[in-house]
């Protein structure tokens, strides 16, 4: 007991001390770190919580799969970019947006509203028939990427395509295809959509895609039959994250989530990202590369511009397939379309895959490739039962057109300059904990000198009432809803700058 009060007055003392170096201030300014909250306001120890809850937390872990080491919170509503739990005074600033899922925030009313008019409608039909949204989402997936840049188109505005609202106007049914002449004569595509469910799941769609192609381009090389092809491996990369089934885990190099499930799929190999030796390791033999631009849950690591076109020059030698896993980072998380909408074309894939924002919090994910692999995709080599069922596609519709509208992405800017602005100073005032910080628009992370201090650091957030991610061996990540108030940008960095001072103590 009483080694554990002078340990705590030790602390104090160390904790003001640090304070004072830091030149302590009370909230953001030029001055120096923010101090003002070093005390912990969202306690998690037992003792804190109502009984109640730790009842209803108990019930709920006895029938729950042990696969998630959660904290004791159980988040009720949520609006913004703000949690609530069922605890009466605890309320969180995310600052993690469901894992970059909440593009729009929590609660977004026009998104509930369409939903609402959707399922009001019809939810779903099956694939087996035609329905109203998937085709429109699938044009508009395409229409945006070839105005704004990505999949080996360089930004053109002057492409057009025919753009359906998808806003809430709630039962109302009545809608007559425009007469040809009432419209821009419509660009070529170039390009087709296949819609899943998820991100893991577009991934494994993309592998398969790349297979098909792989093997019946050997054929027509070689002129054996499509059966014997040996144009089956695959590129992937140190850190990646591509999913969890068994062959997007055989892309997912973290030994952590491989070992325990091995076997499995055959025919991958690792590189390192943005070594240029790596690129040697792609032969005719392979079908498929794939990496993510900026990778999110290894510990955001962007790929170099140099290396990307590289990759892509081999790929195009040997006929390989270059997948963009843009689940995490595309969709506007960087400030355009997709993370690489900007690149010299020749940096670009012909398969790009997306999830996460995509459906704000409904389940969906997508595959978009060029019309040249999009061939070998014929009837029947592969499906879903719920992929782009009506609602979640009319939902991903409505999701895109908003993150697309310029004042949405006016007030983006203002999110990542100040998060820019923030995050350059760190290293500065905490050079003996923050080794860096990476990635960019509203993908960010910081690492650590010390490991352990990422999860460390979660914590500490968490108990001040904001909620970060952890990303690789090292990082903290920072993957706001794209609509995040300035206010909370500031508030969020305050908190990161005040668990830091304490951490330095
Ligand atoms: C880059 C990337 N790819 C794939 C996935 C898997 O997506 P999902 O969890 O939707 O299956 C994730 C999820 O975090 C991801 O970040």
């Amino acid at each position: 007991m009483y080694r554990q009060s002078a340990l705590a007055a030790y602390r104090s003392r160390a904790l003001t001390s640090t304070l004072a170096r830091l030149s302590v201030r009370a909230s953001s300014s030029s001055s120096g770190p923010c101090t003002k909250y070093t005390d912990v306001t969202h306690p998690e120890d037992p003792a804190s919580l109502d009984p109640a809850i730790q009842r209803q937390l108990h019930r709920l872990e006895s029938c729950t799969a042990n696969t998630y080491a959660r904290p004791p919170l159980i988040f009720t509503s949520g609006r913004g970019s703000h949690l609530f739990t069922s605890h009466p005074t605890r309320e969180y600033l995310d600052f993690s947006a469901g894992i970059a899922v909440n593009a729009l925030g929590h609660s977004d009313s026009g998104f509930i509203q369409v939903m609402a008019d959707q399922v009001g409608s019809l939810a779903h039909a099956s694939n087996v028939y035609w329905n109203e949204w998937v085709g429109e989402l699938a044009s508009l997936l395409v229409g945006l990427t070839r105005k704004e840049g990505g999949l080996g188109y360089a930004p053109d505005d002057s492409y057009t395509f025919y753009q359906r609202d998808s806003g809430p106007h709630l039962f109302s049914r009545t809608y007559t295809e425009p007469e040809p002449e009432d419209l821009p004569a419509p660009s070529p595509t170039g390009a087709k959509v296949f819609i899943s469910n998820s991100g893991t799941e577009a991934n494994e769609g993309a592998l398969k895609f790349a297979r098909k192609y792989g093997k019946e381009l050997w054929a027509r090389k070689t002129g054996k039959p499509w059966e014997e092809s040996t144009k089956t491996r695959f590129l992937c990369f140190e850190n990646a994250f591509h999913g969890r089934s068994m062959g997007a885990l055989s892309a997912t190099t973290n030994p952590k989530y491989q070992k325990p499930f091995g076997p499995l799929v055959p025919g991958f190999d690792m590189g390192k990202l943005n070594d240029m030796s790596s690129v040697k390791f792609i032969t005719e033999d392979h079908c498929g590369v794939i990496l993510e631009p900026i990778q999110g849950e290894g510990g955001i690591f962007e790929c170099d511009i140099a290396w990307l076109k590289a990759i892509r020059k081999r790929c195009d030698e040997v006929g390989a397939v270059l997948i963009y896993d843009e689940i995490q980072c595309g969709l506007y998380r960087t400030g355009t379309m997709w993370a690489h909408s900007r690149y010299p074309t020749t940096a670009h894939p012909n398969v790009i895959t997306m999830a996460k924002a995509l459906g704000n919090g409904y389940p969906i994910g997508a595959i978009l490739v060029k019309d040249e692999i999009a061939k070998a995709v014929t009837v029947g080599s592969h499906g879903t039962t719920f992929g782009g069922n009506v609602l979640a596609a009319r939902l991903a519709h409505y999701v895109l057109t908003r993150l697309s509208t310029p004042s949405f992405l006016e007030h983006l800017a203002l999110v990542t300059t100040t998060l820019d602005t923030r995050l350059s100073s760190l290293a500065g005032y905490f050079p003996s904990v923050v080794s860096s910080v990476r990635g960019r628009g509203a993908i960010r992370g910081v690492g650590f000198h010390k490991p352990e201090d990422a999860a460390k650091l979660v914590k500490m957030a968490r108990e001040r009432g904001v909620l970060f991610l952890s990303a690789g061996k090292d990082a903290v990540r920072f993957v706001p809803s794209l609509n995040i108030a300035l206010k909370d940008v500031e508030h969020a960095m305050d908190v990161l700058e005040s668990c830091l001072a304490v951490m330095s103590s």
